[in-house]
């Protein structure tokens, strides 16, 4: 059935990736970044995909705490507007990853920049989307961590990885939260390496599969609704429990 989701850095990679699977599926959608053009574009090859889907648009600079409540709410108007139901689902996606530095170097405000941005706006977006689901008392909620959120990663990973484990364990409270709210879910996903703009040009990262095939497997655990999801789940599934269980000077081999 058709939902009406809204995604965050919807303006590239996984992103735009799941904005295309999800149009072909039905859903209406509201896409936002910083990127304003790209959104444009995109909203335009979306209803080439789909013309009988709605798509809003919005700019939203994540780390301005405040808009990402404004931007939800108006967003949750737009579709209330278009369908007569609000946000249905929220897709906390948006992301940085390779402006890390090992810490200890001075780049105490880069470090902290990714910790904005991948932890503090994702508790921003959460509290925005639950606010509507706990009124509603349905939604679902959908938290993109990393497989580098399985243990600490050393060097620029470090701080990266923190914020995702730190984002896996909230989408968790969340979820524990909600076991006696049925119409409420909260997915976690765990995406292995897929080709995008963080991932930049380095195509010999582990296991590295497109982006186009990424988004198709990233939407079939969302529309799935399961807790949570190592994607794809072969090879980062059982690579996920060696990370949890090899002793760490294994693990720092691995990045
Ligand atoms: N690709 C991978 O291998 C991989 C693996 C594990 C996890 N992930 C996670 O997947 C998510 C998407 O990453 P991606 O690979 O698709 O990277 P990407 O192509 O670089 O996309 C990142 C998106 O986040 C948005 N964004 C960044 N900073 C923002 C800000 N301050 N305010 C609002 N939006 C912001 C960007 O939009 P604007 O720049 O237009 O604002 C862009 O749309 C991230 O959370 C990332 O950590 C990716």
């Amino acid at each position: 059935m058709s939902k009406n989701i809204l995604i965050t850095g919807a303006s590239s990679g996984l992103g735009a990736g799941m904005a295309k699977e999800l149009a072909a599926k039905g859903h209406n959608l509201a896409l936002c970044a910083r990127r304003t053009e790209r959104l444009e574009a995109l909203q335009e090859e979306l209803l080439a995909i789909n013309p009988n889907i709605s798509v809003f648009v919005r700019a939203l600079d994540v780390t301005a705490f405040d808009d990402v409540f404004t931007v939800t709410n108006a967003f949750d108007k737009d579709f209330q507007d278009a369908t007569g139901k609000g946000v249905e689902r929220y897709i906390a996606n948006a992301g940085i990853g390779a402006e890390g530095e090992t810490v200890g170097k001075g780049k105490f405000a880069q470090n902290k920049r990714i910790i904005d941005i991948n932890f503090t706006a994702v508790l921003a977006q959460a509290e925005a989307a639950m606010a509507l689901f706990r009124e509603s008392g349905k939604g679902h909620l959908v938290i993109v961590s990393s497989m580098s959120a399985m243990r600490g990663q050393r060097g620029m990973l470090a701080t990266y990885a923190a914020t995702k484990a730190a984002v896996a364990h909230l989408a968790e409270g969340i979820r524990a939260d909600c076991m006696r709210k049925p119409g409420i879910k909260v997915t976690t996903l765990y995406p292995g390496y897929i080709k995008t703009e963080l991932t930049g040009d380095n195509d010999k990262l582990p296991f590295i599969i497109p982006a186009d095939k990424g988004c198709k497997l990233l939407v079939k655990e969302i529309e799935a609704e399961v807790d949570e999801a190592c994607v794809p789940a072969w090879p980062w599934k059982p690579v996920g429990f060696l990370m949890r269980n090899l002793p760490l000077k294994q693990v720092a081999k691995l990045n």
